[in-house]
């Protein structure tokens, strides 16, 4: 029997005041990269609130692994549009928190937390303070404790939107390197055509609010990615396609 999508959204609305998504469906299997692509203020934020269970203004249904919960909370690694790290904690101590708020017991988490921080580069960092470190470096950090607190599907909302296009572009590689090392399913947003088609396995696109999918698209381009494949035919020839339509 084929397995169920990780995570599959059918018919969600959501209706503020005003409606704010309408009718969206979309799904994500295990081990998938998939990006929500829409103009700002269309619903993304909203989007994820909703498929984490934040919200409760949601019609339509969201499975996980062919399930529905009504329990969703903690059941994703959600790094919110704007950087949550408590500036009063060290990196190692947020990236230990988020093992700890899972539920490991304190000498536990610790231990998780320094083997996350060495196996992903950020281990020289481990004793600053989220002021003293560059933005790439703050998101870095706020990844790892993002997964500490639940990696089995990760929502990451504009998770690169603060950072300057190099910057950008390490963490790119940053997050594929963890995506492969740890077989993670990941859903991000984002406003930027070119990042979405190069981390990805499909893009969704959204319409202006209220937020309806208006297409998506399967990048069908190999893995491991280089950042040499931006400028490849193939590539271009799929963000000339996006473009149009958005
Ligand atoms: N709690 C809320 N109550 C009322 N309106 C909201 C609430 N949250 C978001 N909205 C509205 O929903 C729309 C989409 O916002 P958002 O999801 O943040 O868009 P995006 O993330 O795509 O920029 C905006 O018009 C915003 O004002
Ligand atoms: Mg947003």
């Amino acid at each position: 029997m084929k397995k169920p999508p990780k995570l599959g959204i059918k018919n969600l609305s959501v209706t503020f005041e005003t409606e704010i998504i309408k009718n969206i469906s979309f799904k994500v299997d295990e081990g998938e990269i998939v990006s929500i692509i829409g103009p700002s203020g269309c619903g993304k934020s909203t989007l994820f609130n909703a498929i984490s269970g934040i919200l409760d203004q949601d019609k339509g249904s969201i499975e996980i692994d062919g399930s529905t919960e009504d329990q969703r909370q903690g059941r994703f690694g959600y790094m919110f549009q704007e950087p949550l790290l408590f500036p009063w904690l060290k990196v190692w101590e947020n990236v230990m928190l988020g093992f700890e708020i899972k539920g490991l017991e304190k000498k536990q988490a610790k231990t998780k937390a320094v083997d996350l921080l060495k196996k992903f580069d950020l281990f020289r960092q481990a004793n600053f303070y989220p002021d003293g470190l560059s933005g790439g470096m703050k998101q870095k950090a706020a990844l790892l404790r993002t997964i500490a607190f639940n990696s089995d599907i990760l929502l990451l909302d504009e998770p690169f939107g603060s950072l300057d296009a190099i910057t950008r572009s390490a963490l790119h590689l940053y997050l594929l390197e963890i995506w492969k090392k740890l077989k993670l399913t990941i859903i991000f947003t984002t406003h930027d055509i070119r990042e979405a088609i190069f981390l990805s396995d499909r893009v969704y696109v959204l319409s202006k609010k209220p937020a309806t999918v208006i297409t998506s698209i399967k990048i069908d381009l190999s893995r491991p990615r280089k950042i040499e494949d931006q400028t490849s035919e193939k590539f271009v020839e799929i963000e000339r396609k996006l473009m149009s339509l958005l």
